[in-house]
């Protein structure tokens, strides 16, 4: 069978002529994989990253398969250019079909930044208010049949829903990381209850230890991941995913049927099916606390 998303998603027949897809962090890694799939399926791309070599690169790739696509730059750490992004798709397409939130990384040293009215710990800035603008930035041009998925991680179970992000006394980048999983399983979920129309998910991908989402991170996390991405996949089947394996959940959440797939609820999905995240993140005054904390750090109110 092959090895690409659409066909471990079973959407490989799913046809998205007439659809736009914006994803995020689709320079690289399982964004890359999951806008590519997309691709295929006849959606018409908006590539997002930083390096802009790379987003080419998966231009070219898209319009290989009679994609339109475009390259669009942001830097996720900073609100304004978050706030530039949104304008540039809203000025290339007047409606956006499919919205993956996939961009994401993982910090080892502690940093505050700008998030727009305050400041907050790099990583969940990146990892978690940066889709929160930018879903709210174009919920107005997101189809009402569309949907948004948000790329979240089952590192989010080891997140205790604390949300200490003002500071960075004490910053521990695997826990930080966790944190902002945390915190995008929260978000698909109030996202959804606040949506009328657009079905919104988020998901576990698989686990990917030769993305470049680790090259930030901590010396023994380093080793550990670059440890795991040595060994040969007979050694660590159902452990250890190619990119293009982890892209299937997000192309399924994107491509399916939507009758078939995502209910407009909200939900964690991990391997194409429903999933149950963790007690904290189905908690309701959790979820409404990080809503409120994320309007007042972003300034935005949905
Ligand atoms: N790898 C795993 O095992 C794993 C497991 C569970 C969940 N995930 C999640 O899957 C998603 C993709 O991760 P990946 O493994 O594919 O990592 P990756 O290969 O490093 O890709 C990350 C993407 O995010 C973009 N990005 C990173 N920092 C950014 C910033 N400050 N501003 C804008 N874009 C930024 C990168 O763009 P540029 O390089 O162009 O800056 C790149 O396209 C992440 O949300 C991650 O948390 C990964």
């Amino acid at each position: 069978m092959s090895r690409n998303p659409e066909s471990l998603a079973g959407v490989a027949d799913v046809n998205l002529s007439g659809r736009t897809a914006v994803v995020t962090g689709a320079t690289s890694g399982i964004g890359r994989e999951t806008a590519l799939a997309l691709a295929r399926l006849g959606a018409d791309l908006v590539v997002h990253g930083r390096v802009a070599a790379a987003g080419e690169r998966v231009v070219a790739a898209a319009e290989d398969v009679g994609a339109d696509a475009a390259f669009l730059s942001a830097d996720f750490a900073d609100p304004v250019a978050v706030d530039g992004f949104a304008d540039a798709v809203r000025a290339h397409t007047p409606t956006v079909d499919l919205l993956v939130n996939a961009a994401g990384a993982h910090f080892s040293d502690g940093r505050l930044v700008d998030c727009g009215a305050d400041r907050a710990e790099r990583t969940f800035a990146v990892n978690h208010l940066a889709p929160f603008r930018l879903t709210r930035r174009l919920r107005d041009v997101v189809a009402d049949d569309g949907r948004v998925v948000v790329v979240a991680s089952r590192l989010h179970r080891r997140a205790d829903g604390s949300f200490d992000v003002r500071s960075v006394d004490g910053y521990d980048g695997f826990a930080a990381y966790c944190r902002s999983k945390l915190a995008n399983v929260l978000f698909a979920d109030a996202a959804a209850e606040r949506l009328d129309g657009p079905a919104v998910a988020s998901c576990h991908p698989g686990f990917v230890p030769g993305s470049g989402l680790w090259r930030e991170a901590s010396l023994p996390v380093r080793v550990a991941v670059g440890a795991l991405a040595a060994l040969p996949n007979v050694l660590t089947p159902g452990v250890v995913d190619t990119a293009a394996e982890a892209a299937a959940t997000p192309t399924w959440l994107a491509a399916s049927q939507r009758q078939a797939a995502i209910h407009p609820g909200g939900g964690y999905f991990v391997d194409c099916e429903p999933a149950e995240p963790s007690d904290v993140a189905r908690d309701d005054a959790v979820r409404e606390d990080l809503w409120a904390l994320s309007e007042s750090l972003t300034g935005l109110s949905w």
